[in-house]
């Protein structure tokens, strides 16, 4: 690995680790100050959410919130921004960056910043409880030790984080490392963001946020902020990295003439070798990254992205419900330019499996190998359902600092979570419908601070959700590593985790954000043994 734990340990001394880390929140004086003694950042960033108007409409511009940055030091390309978009920019950061963000709050509201992804000590994770309001500033302070990869950042205040991403406060991060650059993937210009968000607008072009048990389901597909999104892309390969930024929309991603999808990289970075799937299923949340060759479609025609039409995704009484089929993007395929970028075929690095010491070589999907690894300490179960009117992981709800005796792990231990879309005691039991039908919703579920591995699924038993689970099962890519995995109505889903580096208070939660402000949330707590 390129940064291996001792080195990172030097760097960052021990005050990561240990019992040092449960002091709780910093005080409010403090947070203007440096976390850690002797703290060397390569970069410092100033980052700020704040109120802005941008065209997204045609006529009257639209009220956002957005995040905006700057370097105070360090690589200027540590940050890229977007134009004319919402969307916050692009924080470039490569493997082995030790960061200092100064985030700076100007929104009428508290916030708190989460870097979605990333393994970074709990100080610096965006939870809840480190909420600043308005004028105050947190800093953030941690080393970069995620593999390459696409991962996103995002408010993440109690109750309000659904709203505040539909006022436009999100933005992608890009982790790059050696073994990516071997790859020879396509860069620059031909390495494409495409961020896929849905909005309702009012007469005067402004967001409408209302939500419901189901979330929220905007009727307007927006992509990197823009409607009816039209790329003008060369015939070459692209890189297409592709988040789902939504509230609650799953997408089930094709292209318009069925042409394959060829999938290299999930939420963790790339895959070991591309696989290919007719469609691919991105709940909220979740990312992939498609290698495309334009060269296959005629110089001057189109190509569009789609996504297809499936079930189960909840209430059909909407402007456009969660698996109606609509129209992601068009892409108009022009000629290459005279001086063609170097496109090298991507091929799988001899040290790839230094990447995936647990479970790369394992030899089935529910048999993870025993390379490098602790045994498995512990399978916890957790139960997504409604009680009382809401939605809950094992009947529980959201508590600021608090963790049950079963939300404890220990430090360094493998486990294997098990998520399971019914309430405990069987589907259409009482609270099985939530006011939803009998037939439930999606969760797609978050593990904060972690990337995990998914070993298994179970087909819903019911045969209403067994019939909607086929509708969007084709598309799942569980060969990398993730950090949200879509548990469909009646599915099992199990993926193995362990918990490295820090110890300290972690969430996890409903990736749909309405769920997720509704309490569909908890923390684990890492203990050190
Ligand atoms: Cu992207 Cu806790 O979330
Ligand atoms: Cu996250
Ligand atoms: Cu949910």
């Amino acid at each position: 690995m390129g940064v291996t734990r001792r080195e990172f340990l030097k760097y960052v001394g021990a005050t990561f680790l240990g019992a040092t880390l449960s002091r709780g929140p910093w005080p409010r004086w403090a947070l203007a100050q440096s976390r850690i003694a002797a703290f060397e950042p390569d970069v410092e960033i100033a980052l700020v959410a704040e109120p802005a108007t941008v065209a997204i409409l045609p006529g009257k511009p639209t009220q956002v919130w957005r995040y905006r940055a700057e370097v105070l030091s360090g690589s200027a390309d540590a940050v890229r921004p977007l134009p004319n978009t919402y969307l916050g920019p692009i924080l470039h950061w490569p493997k082995g960056t030790k960061v200092r963000v100064r985030f700076t709050n100007h929104i009428p509201e508290e916030t708190i910043v989460h870097w979605h992804g990333l393994h970074v000590p709990p100080e610096a994770d965006g939870h809840p409880r480190y909420v600043i309001g308005e004028g105050e500033t947190y800093v953030y302070e941690f080393q970069v030790m995620d593999r390459a990869g696409t991962y996103w950042y995002h408010p993440h205040p109690h109750g309000r984080t659904g709203p505040q991403v539909n006022m436009g406060l999100a933005g992608l991060i890009y982790v790059t490392d050696e073994e990516e650059s071997a790859r020879g993937l396509p860069g620059g210009e031909y390495d494409l963001p495409l961020v896929l968000q849905d909005r309702t607008f009012d007469d005067e072009n402004q967001v409408i946020y209302t939500t419901s048990m189901a979330g929220y389901l905007g009727d307007t597909i927006l992509v990197n902020g823009e409607p009816n999104a039209t790329f003008s892309v060369k015939a070459t390969r692209y890189r297409l990295r592709v988040l789902n930024g939504s509230s609650s929309r799953i997408y089930k991603l094709a292209w318009g003439d069925g042409t394959p999808l060829t999938v290299i990289g999930t939420d963790g970075g790339l895959l070991e070798t591309p696989v290919t799937r007719a469609y691919v299923t991105l709940s909220p949340g979740e990312r992939v990254e498609l290698l495309v060759d334009f060269q296959r479609w005629d110089v001057g025609s189109t190509v569009t992205l789609e996504s297809l039409a499936f079930s189960g995704g909840g209430p059909t009484n909407v402007p456009l419900p969660n698996g109606a089929a609509f129209r992601v993007a068009t892409f108009q395929i022009d000629t290459l330019p005279p001086t063609p970028t170097p496109t090298p075929t991507p091929t799988p690095t001899p040290d790839a499996r230094a990447y995936m010491p647990f479970l790369a070589h394992r030899s089935s999907a529910t048999a993870p190998s025993t390379v490098e690894a602790p045994r498995v300490a512990a399978t916890r179960t957790f139960y997504l359902y409604v009680q009382a009117g809401q939605w809950t992981i094992n009947g529980r709800t959201f508590e600021m600092t608090a963790t049950a005796p079963d939300e404890e792990v220990l430090l360094g231990a493998r486990e294997v979570w098990e998520f399971v879309n019914t309430p405990p005691f069987g589907t259409g039991g009482p609270g099985g419908g939530g006011g939803m039908g009998a037939m439930g919703l999606p969760h797609p579920m978050h593990i904060h601070g972690l990337q995990f591995r998914v070993i298994s699924r179970q087909a819903p038993a019911n045969a209403t959700q067994r019939a909607n689970w086929e509708t969007v099962k084709d598309g799942y890519v569980d060969e990398g590593w993730k950090d949200t995995v879509l548990v469909m109505p009646g599915e099992r889903v199990q993926v193995e985790v362990v918990f490295q580096d820090y110890t300290g208070l972690y969430l996890y939660h409903c990736h749909n954000l309405e769920h997720e402000d509704m309490g569909m949330m908890r923390n684990y707590r890492v203990v050190a043994p």
